[in-house]
């Protein structure tokens, strides 16, 4: 009988632009280990469940992206390879410094003459120029690869693609589960083709748990990769529980629990031999500092100390 997690990718297809996006990802893997790189799959932002094949509602998960944009930035200086796995229209490394109309407003329009320039103000280049060194330097070296994802049924194809790239890095290979994952949706031969009509009253909406794919990807995909997920909750007094339960059932190496309203200044690493927290007090925050900066160098240490225990 097939398990939950093959039924679901039986009967759900993949997205439109799968084959290109498998491409994308079997090139930047095969390129990067051919010359033995450490190399991180991030997933950020929320996955949606539509309600309708020609979506016009669906239901969203929590997540602006801000936890995996700025870990990819912090991987990329500790010199992994990173694989952006996101939501389209969510954060992404470097652009997330300038939301809104930021950017335009740094920004000199010089139209006198016969040609126009458009220059940074001279109090912004200091603000521009060590982003701009550094997105040029991910760019150009080809380290990052940016893949997007919308529906949590996009999201379920793209990561099992991923990670069959990713297996041959072995233990060099670190996954990093950021992305707020759907828990339920409506399975496609449920689900109405057109828009459901207000008309015909409200409708009744039955949804079904979507299978965590923890499972496959720890025990079949890369099976000697160190996983890292992430747990959010609301209430505190159960953060910990749950992270041990995640771990303990499908035995990865680590849970970062965070709650809601604090996850930018604290989280709680939870492995299987221990917890400790990860917090940032008011004048790092001040002064600038982001949470991901020690989250990232934590979990890099991890890994290292993964990898030299495997090779004694
Ligand atoms: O983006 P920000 O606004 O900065 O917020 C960051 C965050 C709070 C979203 C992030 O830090 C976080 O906690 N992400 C995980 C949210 C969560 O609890 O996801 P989940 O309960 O859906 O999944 C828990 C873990 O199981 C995740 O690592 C997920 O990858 C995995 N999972 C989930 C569902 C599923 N079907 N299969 C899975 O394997």
């Amino acid at each position: 009988m097939a398990s939950h997690w093959e039924e679901f990718y039986s009967t759900h297809l993949p997205p439109t632009d799968f084959e290109d996006n498998r491409k994308l990802l079997k090139e930047f893997c095969e390129r990067h280990h051919k010359t033995n790189q450490r190399i991180v799959l991030i997933t950020s932002g929320g996955t949606t469940v539509p309600l309708e094949h020609n979506t016009v509602r669906f239901v969203d998960n929590f997540s602006a992206g801000t936890r995996g944009a700025a870990s990819a930035e912090y991987f990329l200086e500790h010199d992994y390879m990173v694989i952006f796995l996101h939501r389209l229209k969510s954060l992404e490394p470097f652009t997330r410094h300038f939301t809104g109309q930021m950017f335009l407003d740094m920004l000199e329009l010089n139209d006198r003459g016969p040609s126009t320039t458009i220059t940074v103000k001279p109090d912004c280049v200091d603000i521009v120029a060590p982003i701009l060194a550094r997105y040029k330097n991910a760019q150009e070296g080809g380290r990052i690869l940016y893949v997007t994802f919308t529906s949590v049924s996009d999201y379920f194809w793209l990561l099992r693609a991923a990670c069959e790239c990713l297996a041959a890095f072995q233990s060099n290979a670190l996954l990093y589960l950021a992305a707020a994952v759907s828990d339920f949706y409506i399975p496609s031969s449920e689900m109405p083709t057109h828009k459901i009509q207000s008309q015909n009253g409200a409708p009744t909406i039955s949804l079904q748990l979507v299978p965590k794919l923890l499972a496959p990807l720890v025990n079949l995909w890369v099976p000697h990769a160190y996983v890292v997920s992430f747990k959010l909750e609301t209430d505190e007094s159960i953060l910990i529980a749950k992270a041990r339960d995640s771990i303990n059932k499908y035995k990865h190496k680590l849970v970062i629990g965070n709650i809601l309203q604090s996850r930018r200044y604290r989280v709680v690493f939870v492995t299987p031999q221990s917890n400790y927290e990860v917090v940032l007090t008011r004048d790092q925050m001040l002064n600038g500092m982001e949470i991901e900066d020690s989250i990232v160098a934590n979990v890099v240490d991890s890994h290292s100390d993964f990898i030299s225990n495997l090779q004694y």
